[in-house]
């Protein structure tokens, strides 16, 4: 049996969707295990440019097989909308090739009013969600109080939509926010589960058997390991379990799935953030401009979901070892390596300094003994390195061999804070924009 897991070792955003895609090539199965529509999931193939929010992006390949987990959260209008997008673009969908967990949470618009109103409330402490309804929803989960997506085949389902907006509304009226009229909710939600219905599955049981015949299992995490609910940023996090092992309880695998899995880590050569909370290596004005982009470029530092422009900084070495250890990563990916080209120097945390003194593993390694984690970074001083830059436009470069002395340093000294080989790395956005490594 084959699982492989791909996993954020960022906040999110290190450009998780491109690799799942090289990855897929090979898969039979392509999974997510968590969030919702806050994800923003982007694959380049040639002029196409996928931007997917919950379907799995290992869908892109035909023969793949994609699944959306009982960890997970949907909105089903999105994911209609979703589904619909696809077909136009040539994507085969169908309940043979998309098959939904009946255990996964709807999202619906009440969700979405709380987390606008809540969010709003937090004032200037806001986390700056997305707006998507992803916190609400699994409170609602939390609470045993939530629907699930097998909930769409009940008799009495748009009973179950108008208490749920009743019940809302009531949190709604509370925080002056507008409340919502149950009709309406209920009549788009009955549309669009009399049209995901054939699509529901004991995904667990699916992707166990599957497992057991050989095939190769993409588990694709949203987000990153510095937004999960438990061993993040916390409370400036999302809601759900984004790290790998969240990918067993996500997907509904036992721990015999793990044995031999694969743990690929997908990191940007910089670091990026979007929304509030500790980032102690950001950057800001004219070296903030250079790494986030101008916004012409679908490549640049703007939010898939939200076109929010993402706060940008030098990749932190502390937080990655950090991430490797929590989610068991084996291999790296690194992301994005073009937009480094054209630097005099570039700067790598490899420590950081707390009280005077700076923390570092004894053999060199970045110091990744955060007494309480990552949520308060605060005493902390990012130590850097400052590494040579390279002119060279390295987008099309396909072997390590040929990408510029300085660029391998740089990547080599990423390894070597990591402690796990890097395998891949991207250089721009297309397909084939990929450079494996030796
Ligand atoms: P929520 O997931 O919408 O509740 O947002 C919680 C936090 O996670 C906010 O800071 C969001 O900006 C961040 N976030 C959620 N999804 C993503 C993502 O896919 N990429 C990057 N940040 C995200």
């Amino acid at each position: 049996m084959t699982l492989q897991i791909i996993v954020g070792a960022q906040w999110g955003d290190e450009g998780k969707g491109r690799i799942v895609d090289w990855f897929a090539a090979q898969a039979d199965f392509s999974a997510r295990y968590n969030g919702g529509d806050n994800a923003g999931h982007t694959v380049t193939v040639g002029s196409q440019i996928f931007k997917l929010h919950l379907i799995p992006s290992g869908i892109i390949h035909p023969k793949v097989i994609a699944v959306m987990g009982n960890g997970m959260v949907v909105n089903p209008c999105t994911l209609i909308d979703e589904m619909e997008i696809l077909r136009q673009a040539g994507i085969s969908i169908s309940p043979e090739r998309l098959r939904l967990s009946y255990a996964a949470h709807l999202i619906t618009p009440a969700h979405q009013a709380l987390d606008r109103a809540l969010d709003a409330r937090r004032g200037r402490g806001n986390i700056g969600t997305t707006g998507r309804g992803i916190g609400p929803a699994y409170t609602d989960k939390a609470s045993r109080r939530g629907l699930r997506l097998a909930d769409m085949l009940a008799p009495d389902f748009c009973e179950r939509i108008v208490d749920h907006v009743v019940e809302a509304n009531r949190t709604l009226s509370m925080l002056a926010a507008p409340e919502l009229d149950p009709r309406p909710v209920c009549e788009q939600y009955r549309e669009v589960a009399g049209r995901l219905k054939p699509y529901l599955a004991d995904t667990a049981f699916e992707l166990h058997t599957a497992l057991g015949m050989g095939k190769t299992v993409l588990a694709e995490g949203a987000q990153g390991t510095l937004l999960d609910i438990d061993f993040g940023t916390y409370p400036f996090v999302t809601s759900s379990s984004t790290t790998a092992p969240g990918a067993l309880t996500g997907l509904g695998l036992g721990l015999d799935a793990a044995r031999g899995a694969r743990v690929i880590g997908v990191v940007k050569a910089f670091q990026t953030r979007v929304g509030s909370g500790p980032f102690p290596t950001e950057v800001f004005e004219d070296l903030a401009m250079r790494l986030r982009g101008t916004g012409e470029h679908p490549w640049d530092e703007y939010g898939t979901t939200t076109g929010r422009p993402r706060r940008v900084g030098w990749l932190d070495g502390v937080l990655l070892k950090y991430a490797i250890r929590i989610n068991g990563i084996s291999d790296l990916a690194v992301t994005k390596l073009d937009v480094l080209s054209g630097w005099e120097s570039l700067r790598l945390c490899t420590a950081y300094r707390h009280a005077g003194k700076d923390l570092r593993e004894p053999r060199g390694g970045a110091f990744t003994d955060l007494p309480f984690g990552p949520a308060d970074l605060s005493p902390y001083e990012p130590v850097y390195e400052e590494l040579p830059g390279w002119r060279e436009d390295v987008s099309a470069v396909r072997k390590w061999a040929d990408l510029p002395p300085a660029a391998k340093t740089y990547l080599e000294r990423l390894e070597g804070l990591a402690g796990v080989p890097v395998r891949l790395v991207s250089v721009g956005p297309e397909r084939e924009q990929v450079v494996s490594c030796p």
